[in-house]
């Protein structure tokens, strides 16, 4: 597995990696909740074996464990975070099931990937296009569909906003307290439809009231 470096982050995101190294150690205590939306999302994006599969902003790395098994000895999983913290923890549980030969994890700005176009068959986003302004969302998802190839899905699970009582709650509490609540609910299938993926599947649950998106989108 190789770790690099690719420069810094925008300086705006900065903060967002110092809150994300300090949660890193005990993220999966308060984020386990998230962890069986991750699955469904994983379960719907269907990786195959043999493909070439990348995750931006993988966390503490659960997702990536399953898209490894899925893609097997003959393919690959690259991973980006912006968080040393969080790739540390996601390096040791890819050692604990073996599978560190088979995905390759990088620090980096997923406003800029360093991949090359269309590298990959698959891609996944799971809570974490909800972290970039709209206008950056937009950037992620064009980087997405730069290195995906042709018929290439994106894999998105998000917060949905709706208008919901919970959704407008967990917005007045995120206003007030955005360094602790900084996921901010989307429009999820538009983010998609608008970047330029074609809709191929959508699922809608929810994580305590809160409306979330599990979507699968195509590049044309
Ligand atoms: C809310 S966590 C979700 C982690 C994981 N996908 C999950 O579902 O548990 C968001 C992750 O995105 C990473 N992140 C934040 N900003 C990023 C950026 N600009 N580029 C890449 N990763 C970023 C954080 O370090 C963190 O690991």
């Amino acid at each position: 597995m190789e770790e690099t470096c690719r420069g810094n982050p925008d300086p705006h995101h900065l903060q967002g990696r110092r809150n994300y190294n300090r949660m890193s150690r005990w993220y999966d205590l308060f984020a386990g909740s998230e962890r069986r939306f991750t699955e469904a999302g994983l379960r719907l994006l269907d990786p195959r074996p043999g493909e070439r599969v990348l995750e931006i902003g993988f966390g503490t790395g659960h997702a990536l464990v399953g898209l490894a098994r899925a893609v097997g000895e003959a393919g690959q999983v690259d991973g980006i975070d912006l968080s040393p913290g969080m790739l540390a923890v996601a390096r040791r549980r890819l050692a604990r099931h073996g599978l560190a030969g088979r995905v390759n994890l990088q620090l980096g700005d997923a406003t800029r990937l360093p991949h090359p176009e269309g590298h990959f068959q698959a891609a996944l986003s799971s809570f974490t296009l909800e972290l970039f302004s709209a206008q950056e969302m937009s950037v992620v998802l064009a980087e997405c569909l730069r290195v995906l190839q042709t018929g290439g899905r994106l894999g998105l699970v998000a917060l949905a906003k709706e208008d919901r009582p919970a959704v407008r709650l967990y917005e007045w509490f995120r206003q007030r307290m955005p360094r602790v609540i900084d996921c901010r609910p989307i429009f999820a299938e538009q983010a998609l439809q608008a970047a330029g993926f074609r809709l191929t599947a959508t699922r809608h649950q929810a994580m305590w009231g809160l409306p979330v998106a599990i979507l699968v989108g195509q590049k044309p």
